[in-house]
């Protein structure tokens, strides 16, 4: 039902997902009491059911999931340096929730798009908005603290960083993320 090249995207976000549960869930264990371990404790429920969604996807759709090495996220680490305190870690997180929203956006305008991969798309994108406003406003409340300056340069960091990442992973897969590609 579904090409190698589509098994392959979609094992790759499902990976991806796995991958951000798991560090915001980290995150979520060593938090103090607060917004940010409530909201951030959500989150990482929410990218392990996006995860979920796509192994159960790719079954629905008759193939099992590709098992992939190192998730899309570990090169950002890589590329733009570990986050060295909770801004940072937002910030970066941040960054790395517009890249995925976008993506999804893209696949899901594709023309031809099987039907169960468009549900699954929309139902975690909604859930992709929450994280990128439940983010925005916790950065906003750090501006008196950390300074709006600063939070910007960071954000911009790794903008920079996504860019990188987001091009070597294009030019790695090329043949398989064919017309998925944000221009
Ligand atoms: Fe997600
Ligand atoms: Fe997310």
């Amino acid at each position: 039902m579904i090409s190698e090249n589509e098994r392959w995207v979609l094992s790759f976000y499902r990976t991806s997902e796995i991958s951000g549960s798991l560090f915001f869930g980290r995150l979520a264990r060593s938090l103090k009491a607060g917004p940010i371990q409530h909201d951030m404790t959500k989150h990482y429920a929410d990218e392990a059911m996006h995860a979920w969604y796509w192994t159960d996807c790719l079954n629905k759709l008759g193939v099992e999931p590709l098992e992939l090495g190192n998730a899309y996220q570990d090169q950002y680490l890589a590329a733009a340096g570990m986050p060295v305190n909770i801004m940072e870690i937002l910030a970066i997180t941040q960054v790395f929730e517009r890249r995925v929203i976008n993506q999804y956006a893209v696949h899901g305008r594709t023309h031809g798009i099987h039907k169960l991969v468009k549900s699954t798309i929309d139902r975690i994108v909604e859930d992709e908005k929450w994280h990128i406003k439940w983010i925005r406003d916790a950065l906003k409340n750090m501006e008196s603290e950390y300074g709006k300056d600063t939070i910007d340069d960071t954000v911009e960091r790794f903008l920079q960083a996504d860019r990188e990442v987001y091009e070597k992973t294009v030019r790695e897969h090329q043949e398989r993320v064919g017309e998925l590609i944000l221009k």
